[in-house]
């Protein structure tokens, strides 16, 4: 029997810190969606959806039983009708803690066929964001240890920078 798992969130963009956990996802399950909100709770993203996912594809697409989407509505309603038994998210340190216990259970309660696993990565990328990341490059900071090349120059472009 096959298991498959989505990895969700706003990807806005993705880093090298999303990339390591899908890593060492599609080690544990035969196939692993990446699966980007359309809709993210209160995030206004930089990106587009399509964005998003263009770019999310080009970091990641070529890895072996990896697929990469974007989706609208709730995210155990995705993970149903695509047969995902799990959800992996990525635990960096105590304080996401919290809110990935509320989301964890919000989530069970809403359907019991859907598990999350917390995965966390190596220390290096520990204390990396989406967020910051758009925030370094904003004030002119060197991005390139945390992002892929492409996700690099997309940030740049976006900021007037290149
Ligand atoms: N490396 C780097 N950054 C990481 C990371 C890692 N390993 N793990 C988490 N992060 C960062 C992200 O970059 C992001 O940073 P930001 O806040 O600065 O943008 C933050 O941690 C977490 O964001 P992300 O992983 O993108 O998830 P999210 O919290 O934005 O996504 C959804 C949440 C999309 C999964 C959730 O809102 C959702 O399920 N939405 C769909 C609608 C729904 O079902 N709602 C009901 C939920 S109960």
């Amino acid at each position: 029997m096959s298991v498959s798992a989505m990895y969700p969130g706003t990807f806005d963009p993705i880093t090298l810190g999303h990339e390591e956990i899908l890593r060492r996802a599609v080690k544990l399950f035969d196939k692993v969606v990446v699966a980007i909100a359309a809709n993210p709770g209160s995030k206004a993203p930089m990106f587009s959806l399509e964005e998003r996912v263009e770019l999310a594809e080009a970091a990641v697409g070529h890895i072996p039983n990896v697929e990469v989407t974007g989706y609208k509505g709730l995210t155990v309603d995705f993970a149903r009708a695509r047969g995902l038994a799990a959800i992996v998210r990525g635990l960096r340190a105590v304080s996401d803690f919290e809110y990935e216990f509320q989301l964890a259970t919000m989530n069970r309660h809403l359907t019991e066929e859907v598990e999350t696993i917390y995965l966390t990565p190596t220390e290096k990328y520990t204390f990396i964001s989406s967020s910051l990341v758009r925030e370094i490059a904003r004030l002119g900071g060197d991005i390139s240890e945390f992002v892929s090349p492409k996700v690099n120059k997309a940030l740049l472009e976006r900021l007037g920078r290149k």
